[in-house]
């Protein structure tokens, strides 16, 4: 077995055997959340090195794992067909089809990131002048002389939970409110933070974010939250984890399951999240239909 390192990539040979043949595979991972798609071609370009010694060796190298990092929602820093580009050119370049050799992937937050949506609640707020907030959002006591006020926010999630991204994976998170655009956008929009439950200073979503004022029990909620969230979330302080709730388009569920959950009807099965306070489960109060599992569909 031979393995080597580059500055980020490590790259991995091992071996399956049947009764039969020996085969090697080399295998590859540039990092999740990679933003440089060079580093796939220098990857390739070193596993090709690996893969000729495997070969003078006598070896039978077969095939070639390209790993995961590719990224997986529309404001990534690199768009997945710009990686998808590179990658092609650096296996057509080191790994022609000729030779056979077998490539694969295994692309992780690809598939998922764009795949979850995060909604969270207001469980609390507090208006303060902007001058009695620090630069860590913390009070500072000191007499109000701004005429507008900033918003502090605390919803039900923080870094604790799955929004623990914030820390760990250089996430950068949009909040999103349910009013419509017009709507939004006629309002007036006060300078406000973001903060998770746990009263911990540490637990800030967004530091500083202009938003219409909003009330406790209200929804907020962020994209792009299904890769690295809710599966490093810790239940820190006796906050919940979130509840998970699968929803498929009505058309695309009845494609796939022609037969199943033919009772729910397109209208009113998502109509009006009900409002929520902290340590409540979403299914307490709306819960799926007897055989639907925990899937629902959402028109
Ligand atoms: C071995 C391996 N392959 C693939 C992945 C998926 O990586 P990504 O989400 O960056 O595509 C991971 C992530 O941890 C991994 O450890």
């Amino acid at each position: 077995m031979f393995c080597m390192f580059s500055n980020f990539t490590m790259i991995h040979a091992g071996f399956t055997k049947s009764l039969q043949s020996l085969h090697i595979s080399l295998s590859f991972h540039v990092g999740s959340g990679c933003e440089e798609p060079e580093a796939f071609s220098v990857a390739i370009q070193q596993a090709r090195v690996v893969f000729d010694q495997g070969l003078d060796l006598g070896f039978p190298m077969t095939l070639l794992d390209i790993g995961g990092g590719f990224p997986g929602h529309e404001a990534a820093p690199v768009k997945f067909e710009t990686v998808a580009k590179t990658v092609d050119m650096a296996l057509d370049r080191y790994f022609p089809s000729e030779e056979g050799v077998e490539i694969i992937s295994e692309p992780g937050r690809y598939f998922v990131a764009s795949a979850f949506t995060l909604g969270v609640n207001i469980i609390a707020k507090r208006v303060v002048s902007r001058d009695q907030q620090g630069e860590n959002g913390e009070l500072i006591d000191q007499p109000s002389l701004s005429e507008e006020p900033a918003i502090m926010y605390y919803v039900n999630d923080g870094v604790y939970g799955s929004f623990n991204c914030l820390l760990y994976d250089h996430a950068e998170v949009s909040v999103n409110t349910l009013k419509n655009a017009d709507e939004d956008d006629d309002e007036f929009k006060y300078e406000s933070s973001v903060w998770g439950p746990t009263c911990d200073g540490l637990d800030c979503i967004l530091k500083s974010v202009p938003m219409g004022m909003h009330d406790v029990g209200e929804w907020l909620y962020f994209r792009d939250m299904g890769a690295y969230t809710v599966s490093a979330a810790s239940t820190f302080n006796g906050m919940p984890a979130p509840t998970r709730t699968y929803m498929c388009d009505a058309d695309l569920w009845y494609e796939v399951y022609p037969n199943v959950c033919k009772s729910y009807h397109k209208a009113g099965v998502c109509k009006g999240l009900p409002k929520m306070k902290a340590g409540h489960s979403l299914q307490e109060e709306w819960s799926p239909a007897p055989g639907c599992a925990e899937s629902f569909v959402c028109n």
